[in-house]
Formats: structure tokens, sequence, C-alpha cells
């Protein structure tokens, strides 16, 4: 959570540094700040609300005018949000920007009360920049070096000392931190998309190195304050990837980038019709004899694991567990030698999954990391990995990605298969046939299905509850619908297993709770009907998404949405379309901040 930047070049500081903050308003938005050396001081802008109330608040009282700050978006999670809790946090000599959490603030902060430092704030981070001034000897990577080996947790810190005017310092643990280069000029950035309207250069900070960024460019140091070389990444997202090209707002826009997104996410990982997950580190041979598959992951991400399981299942035959991160870490899993345990992440920083990930190492598992931030933290420590390739996605709510992370689950899942000896080769590349045919049909949806989600959203826009129901893959994918519609229109939602519902669960139904029924597969097509009909003659709203060659009356239900047809397996790539899109259109007809939505922030570091 939190977004931290910072700038030294020969640019306004102010603006480079509100600019870069808004790529990274996803990671929080409930206060925001700068510290701007001008004229050889640090001078700080800081306010409660969103960047645009910090950009209004310089309008009105000036802004810092210099070359060299740090920024700061917030996402609370130490104090209320409020001016003082914003930061930049000061001691006498220091300032400070931060994300992560500092476990042992608490103590620190006794101590540095014995030591006579007094606090404005409730914040962590305020502990730190104390800390910083009470060791400061006038050598500024000798304080930050003493400093960090006292802190616990996780940090990404910009920091300035005022007696190093137009100096920058940075410095990382476990939170996400790039270091950007540009023509005389750098950044520091919690994220890539903060930098691309400067530069596609950067570097990937490891933990405990230090930076420090003058107008004489970048030196790093590692953890014994030694000077190191770096090599230097360049970004393949460019700037249109991170604006809203028109759209009203991120989420419409990235849910019409999913047909490219998967494009680029399995094009390059077929060869001869087959799948070739090699440049993974992924063969039939070194997968061939896992036994048991952990699936562990957080919110959308495990969604798209519970897809993975039933694909794996049904192909491979190989018992999958679908974990969510935060239950496996805390609950001493049964995973061993032998066991694979595949990650999926969007960010790649989510603490739960990181730690997840650390702990199946740990027992003794291989790791299999699906992510799509480049150079992230799961990225790097896994012991296989594949990127989905969605670009940048900006708004909370995911939508590009998940479907790339289904994408990457249908990829493994064949190959697995492959690898058992399940399916044929012949089986294999027809199944690849129909994945590659996904893209168009998304296209397809995308056209077909947007009035009636429009009108669906309409119709739920005053529901203060609603069931979506399925069943097989039509029920792990109604677990993604019903989170997406919860976090951004705020209507209650749960998903259920549509079987299950007469064991207590229809109890709930009047004509006040719409339901969602998602009845995509062949088998179990009759069943779910079934199911429709028991909420609907108990007076339930109902809207059913299904196949456009599905046989049925018009008055099924209450709203048909009829997508079009592939092979049944692929069917959640093409039914998630329009669930996508009435969470979508619910939340744009209650007014709601869709890219932003209340208490969420795009990227969970913390616990
Ligand atoms: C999805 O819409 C959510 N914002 C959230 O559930 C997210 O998927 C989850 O926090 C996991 O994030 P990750 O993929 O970056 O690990």
């Amino acid at each position: 959570m939190c977004g931290i930047v910072g700038y030294v070049g020969p640019r306004d500081c102010s603006d480079v540094l509100v600019s870069a903050l808004t790529r990274l308003e996803y990671r929080g938005y409930d206060s925001a700040g700068i510290a701007v050396f001008e004229n050889g001081k640090i001078e700080v802008a800081k306010t409660k609300g969103r960047l645009s109330d910090l950009s209004e608040k310089m309008e009105k009282e000036g802004k810092p005018k210099g070359h060299a700050g740090i920024g700061h978006t917030r996402w609370a999670t130490h104090g209320q949000p409020s001016y003082v809790n914003s930061h930049p946090h000061s001691g006498k000599r220091v300032t400070i920007v931060h994300n992560g959490i500092i476990e042992n603030y608490i103590e620190l902060k006794e101590y540095l009360t014995k030591k006579g430092k007094t606090f404005l704030s409730d914040t962590d981070t305020e502990v730190v920049a104390q800390l910083l001034d009470l060791k400061y000897d006038g050598d500024p990577l000798d304080t930050i070096h003493t400093v960090i080996r006292m802190l616990k947790g996780s940090f990404a810190l910009g920091i300035v000392f005022a007696d190093y005017p137009d100096t920058v310092f940075a410095v990382r643990r476990e939170s996400p931190l790039i270091v950007g280069v540009g023509d005389n000029e750098s950044f520091i950035a919690s994220d890539v998309p903060a930098i691309l309207n400067y530069t596609k250069k950067y570097y990937l900070m490891n933990h405990d190195e230090i930076v420090k960024l003058t107008h004489d460019g970048v030196e790093f140091f590692d953890s014994h304050m030694l000077p190191i070389t770096k090599e230097l990444q360049e970004a393949d997202w460019d700037m249109d990837a991170a604006e809203k090209g028109g759209y009203p707002h991120f989420m419409i826009k990235e849910i019409h980038e999913q047909p490219e997104a998967i494009k680029r996410t399995v094009l390059p990982r077929i060869r001869d019709n087959m799948p070739d997950l090699s440049e993974c580190g992924i063969t039939l041979e070194n997968i061939k004899d896992f036994k048991n598959i952990h699936i562990v992951a957080c919110g959308t991400a495990m969604h798209a694991g519970m897809v993975g399981k039933y694909v794996i299942e049904g192909l491979a035959r190989v018992p999958v567990n679908v974990d969510i991160a935060s239950e496996f870490r805390y609950r001493n899993p049964l995973v061993g030698e032998g066991d694979l345990v595949i990650i999926i992440s969007q960010s790649g920083e989510t603490a739960d999954s990181k730690a997840a990930m650390s702990l199946a190492k740990e027992y003794g598992a291989k790791t299999l990391a699906i992510v799509n931030a480049k150079g992230s933290s799961i990225a790097r420590e896994a012991d296989m990995l594949i990127y989905t390739h969605a670009g940048p996605e900006i708004a909370v709510a995911s939508t590009k990605a998940y479907m790339v992370q289904i994408a990457v689950m249908y990829l493994f899942a064949f190959q697995l298969a492959l690898a058992k000896g399940r399916i044929t080769e012949d089986e294999c590349k027809s199944l690849l046939t129909s994945l590659m045919e996904v893209p168009d049909k998304v296209e397809e949806t995308l056209e077909k299905v947007m009035d009636d989600c429009q009108y669906a959203g309409s119709s739920l826009v005053n529901a203060d509850s609603l069931l979506y129901i399925g069943r097989g893959l039509d029920y792990a994918l109604s677990m993604e619908g019903s989170l997406k519609l919860k976090e951004i229109s705020y209507i209650h939602s749960e998903s259920y297993a549509a079987g299950e519902l007469k064991h207590g669960t229809i109890s709930l139904i009047t004509e006040e709770m719409p339901v969602i029924a998602v009845a995509t597969q062949n088998a179990l097509f009759e069943k779910t009907l079934s199911n429709v009909k028991e909420v609907r003659s108990r007076g339930a709203y109902v809207i059913l998404v299904c196949d456009e060659e599905c046989h049925i009356g018009s008055d099924v239900a209450d709203q048909i949405i009829r997508v079009p047809k592939i092979r049944e397996e692929l069917m959640p790539m093409l039914a998630i379309v329009p669930l996508q899109l009435i969470a979508y259109y619910t939340s744009l007809h209650r007014g709601n901040d869709i890219d932003k939505p209340r208490n969420l922030a795009k990227s969970v570091t913390v616990e």
C-alpha cells in the first residue's frame, strides 16, 4: 500500500512528483504529500484527500519550487487519514516518505521518547524519521545503514537530509522500489508506470540496497555499503498503456484490452501448435512427477486459481488444492517435496502470497509464480516463472489480469496433461487451437453483451444484496463475478454452488434478492436451470448468463445474457466478460468511484 516517488533533475520537481504519483494513486489515495528542496531548504506540502486535493492546495497556497524531492500517496495503516498522518514525515534534519509497515515501531517509539523525541502523528513512519534524525552522524549512507538494521517489517523509503540539498536517498526491504534514469535526471518509484512519462529505463532494487540520486547521476550501495553496479531494465509498456485512452475509466479500458492481453500472453508460448513453456523453466520432463498441486493466492488471483483447479484436475487428473494465501501461511499446510505450489499474483508484491511462497520453499516444495509485474518480489523468488502480459493494470478491480491468469492456467493444464500422458498430442493441439480463438471471441462477446450489461446494471442499482450461482467452472467464475460487484458497487453479494442453495441459503430468496446464474457447462446446464426455477418461484429477479446456442425460452429468466460459444472448458474466458461489465455498470449507475473504490488499494503489501 502507498506509493512513493522521488526526483532529481532539471524539471519542476513538484510537477514531476505529482504527475508520477498520479500513476501510483491505485496504491492508496487517502492523503498525499511532497517535500522539495527550495533554495537549499526542505519545503513540505501535504493534505488529507487525493492528489487532486494536493494540487488544488498548492495552486492556492503555492507549490515548493525546486529540482529535487520526494512524494507520497497514502493508504492508511497506522492512524486515520488526516493532515498530520500524511507523509512526508520529518525529524529535525531528515524528511521521509514510506511504503510498508514497521512492525517494531512501538518499541522504537518508546526508545525515542526516552531520548527526548516527540511525535506529531500516529504513524510508524514518523518513528523512522525520528530514528534517522537521532542516529544522523553527518553521513547519510552510514545513518541509513545503521537505522535499517534497527527496523523490523517492510519498507521502501525515500529520504532527504537537510544538510544534503538536491540529493535523494532511497532504500527498500520487502516493499517494491525501482530507480528510473533519463537524460540528466533520475527517479525513484514504487512501480514502473510512475516514471513512464519521462523514461522507460530503470533499475530494480534488492533488499537493503541503498541508492543515492544527485544531479550527477545515481549511485548504488549494497547492504554492506559497498558501491555496486546494477543491470539496467527497459519497460516494455508505453505511456498509452498507463493512460485512459479516451475511456471514462481504467476499468472499462482494461476490460476492452483483454483480447490483446490474451494474445500477448498465449501466442509466444505456442510452438508448432504445442504449448512451450520452456522459457519459463517448465518442460514435460520437470513437471511430470508432481503428485499434488497447491494454488495459493488472494482475491481475484485466487479465483483464477479456482478455474485452474477445475481445468487441471479435469485434464491432467492431478489433485489441486486452492488456498487463500493468508490461510495457507498460518495453517501448517500439508505441503512438501514432490509438490508444486503455484502462486498467482498480478502485482507480485502481495504480502500474504509472498509469505506463502517462502513457506512452500521452506517445506521443500517447488514453486511456480504466475505474475504480471516484471521484476516483482514474487517473480524474482520463485523456482519457475510465467509472466502474464496484461500490461499495467491501474483500476483497483482486476479484470485483464484475471483473464490472462486464467489463460496461463489453461496453458499449464495442457502441458501437464501432456506430461502425464492424459491427453494425446492431437488432443493438445485441438485444445490450443480453441484457446487461440479466444481473443476474437472475447472481442465478439464485448460487442454482443455491452447493452445487456448496461441494462442489467440499471436493474441491480438499488439492490442491497444478491447471489451468484453456478456449478463446476461456472461456480468458480461466479466467485469472481461476486467479488467484482462487491468491490466497486458496494452491494453485498455471495457466490454459491447452485446445488448447495437448498441446504440453507435459499431461505434468503425473496423479491428483494436478485440472482445472477451462470450456466455454460452442458452437463450441468439442466441442473442449474432447475435452481433458476427454484429461486424464480420464490420471487427472485434472475439474470442468466449462458451461451448463444443453448435452447431455452425467453421466459426462463428475467434477463438472459448470451455469450458466444466456444468449447466448454474455455467458456469462463467468455462468460467472465458480462460479469465484469455488470459490476462496472452497476457501479457507474450508483455514481461510485469505479477505479478507486473505497477502503481498497491495488497492491496489498501489508498483512
Ligand atoms: C481484485 O479486483 C482485487 N483488487 C484483489 O482481490 C486482488 O486480486 C488481490 O489483492 C491480489 O492481488 P495480486 O494479484 O496483486 O496478488
